[in-house]
């Protein structure tokens, strides 16, 4: 299946000057979506993993459904304030200014093997927030994957050492 066809390109958004790629046309089609939740899975398979976890907004929309088909547990990654037990933070660079993201502290147990999964890795900037928050509970990553890698941005050098896997780059 050509996935690609099914991500379309939005000129100026969020502003000027981006094209931002939309993943949404997946999703409003069921083959594609079961398909790109397949091949996550597929590659998964041999992969010792206790939990799940994803970055809101958009990898909420695969990581819950690989974890699903893993027959594991989920773990939430969000925006601050979200969370209502005890969380820690990481804070991230973006072209201006900050954000943060939070885990709840007993979501990870020492030695958890966490996949952690997003739709895209841009700068690598949020991913390895994320990295942070589940090595501080001492969780290991034993996984990273998207849905989409956009090449020109070198996120991957931010993530070096770990085991990445991208369903489609571009
Ligand atoms: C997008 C995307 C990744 C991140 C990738 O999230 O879903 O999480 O940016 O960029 P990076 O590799 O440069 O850090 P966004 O912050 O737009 O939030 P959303 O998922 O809530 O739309």
């Amino acid at each position: 299946m050509n996935i690609e066809e099914f991500i379309r390109e939005i000129p100026d958004f969020p502003k000027e000057g981006i094209l931002f790629k939309d993943i949404t046309p997946i999703l409003h089609n069921p083959e594609t979506y079961n398909y790109v939740i397949d091949k996550m899975v597929e590659y998964y398979s041999d992969f010792e993993i206790d939990y799940v976890a994803a970055i809101e907004a958009r990898g909420f929309l695969f990581g819950p459904q690989i974890a699903m088909r893993l027959n594991k547990g989920f773990i939430p990654i969000r925006k601050p304030g979200k969370l209502p037990a005890e969380v820690i933070s990481a804070e991230y660079e973006l072209e201006y200014g900050t954000n943060t993201i939070e885990i709840h502290k007993d979501a990870v147990k020492p030695g958890d093997k966490i996949l952690l999964i997003d739709d895209l890795l841009a700068t690598g900037g949020t991913t390895r927030a994320a990295i942070n928050l589940i090595e501080k509970l001492e969780g290991e990553v034993v996984g990273i994957g998207f849905l989409l890698e956009l090449l020109a941005l070198e996120g991957r050098a931010e993530l070096k050492g770990y085991d990445i896997y991208s369903l489609i780059s571009d």
